[in-house]
């Protein structure tokens, strides 16, 4: 069960043409709860619709979170226009997108908004003196946000790649080699994901970290076949209709995993299969999790699975 805290947009600011940053502070206390770098909240705006966003500021400061948000749909423009002093609801943060504890190095590729997560996760390992790099790519200056922020925080360890100055980020050159205690993150979106993985391919499962800003659109997880599946635990069948998404049946026979995003990017609602062929649609399982894994948010099967519920 999520725990819905009431949150108030103390401040707001375009930092690009197409992103605000807003500033949440807890409605009632005077601190919001502790979170590693690199989480997120899922927002519920007051129309009900529901937003992942990653929280995009320093986890030591205890009294306000930012997060940035691209204007691209419904909910991100509801945000855009939402007036300073709007009551929001957020859940406590979830992790699943951070730093691994004990790298000796850190090698980061953000696209455009891609660079918020990195936002919260640099700030502890740049005052542990870790070893860090960030490579921001974006199609132009003007169009990705906080840069002025990021440099000040990495100074050379940032290493812009923006389209408008014909610098161009070559992943397959940047990853050939993987060191032991190297880890590489990513976060942008799923063409940028696509080209980090195939740089990786060869890097330890472990040592890569990848996480889209954008999830699927509702209308991607709850559309396609019908299917079935079967709870190996139980031995319940549960049926999966051509408009509903896997998450929603598994709710509705109370044995749902926790969710967070419902889009595909976040990997909470993820379950283990046992045996049939499951159609992926997420934006988060690396290639060897596919293989016993799936979200249940977004993804499909075909014909009957077996989840180890
Ligand atoms: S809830 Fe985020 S991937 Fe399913």
């Amino acid at each position: 069960m999520r725990v819905l805290m009431p949150v108030t947009v103390a401040d707001a600011r375009m930092a690009t043409p197409r992103v605000r940053v807003l500033t949440l502070r807890h409605a009632r206390r005077d601190r919001l709860p502790p979170f590693q770098g690199g989480a997120h909240t899922l927002l519920t705006l007051p129309d009900g619709t529901k937003r992942a966003y990653s929280i995009a500021s320093d986890p030591a400061r205890e009294e306000a979170w930012d997060i940035a948000v691209l204007r691209e749909g419904h909910g991100s423009s509801i945000l855009h226009e939402l007036p300073v002093g709007s009551r929001l609801y957020a859940t406590h943060p979830q992790a699943g997108f951070g730093a691994a504890a004990g790298a000796a190095r850190h090698v980061m590729v953000a696209g455009g908004i891609g660079l918020t997560p990195f936002l919260s996760m640099l700030p502890p390992l740049i005052r542990a003196g870790a070893d860090a790099t960030l490579h921001l790519c974006a199609r132009e200056e003007g169009s990705a946000p906080l840069v002025a922020e990021t440099r000040v925080l990495l100074g050379e360890r940032l290493v812009t790649w923006f389209g408008d100055a014909r610098r161009r980020l070559d992943l397959a050159a940047l990853l050939a080699g993987h060191e032991p205690g190297t880890h590489a993150y990513c976060c942008g979106p799923q063409r940028m994901l696509e080209a980090f993985r195939a740089a990786t391919a060869h890097w330890p499962d472990e040592a890569i970290h990848t996480e889209t800003f954008l999830g699927l659109a509702p209308e991607r997880a709850t559309s396609g076949e019908a299917f079935s599946v079967r709870l190996a635990r139980s031995g319940v069948t549960l049926d999966v209709p051509a408009n509903r998404s896997l998450l929603d049946v598994l709710r509705e026979a109370g044995v749902a995993p926790e969710a967070s995003c419902e889009g595909g990017a976040c990997g909470t609602c993820t379950v283990p299969v046992l045996a049939g062929r499951v159609v992926h649609r997420d934006l988060c399982l690396s290639g060897p999790k596919r293989a016993r894994m799936m979200t249940t948010c977004v993804s499909r099967g075909e014909g009957e699975l077996i989840l180890d519920l």
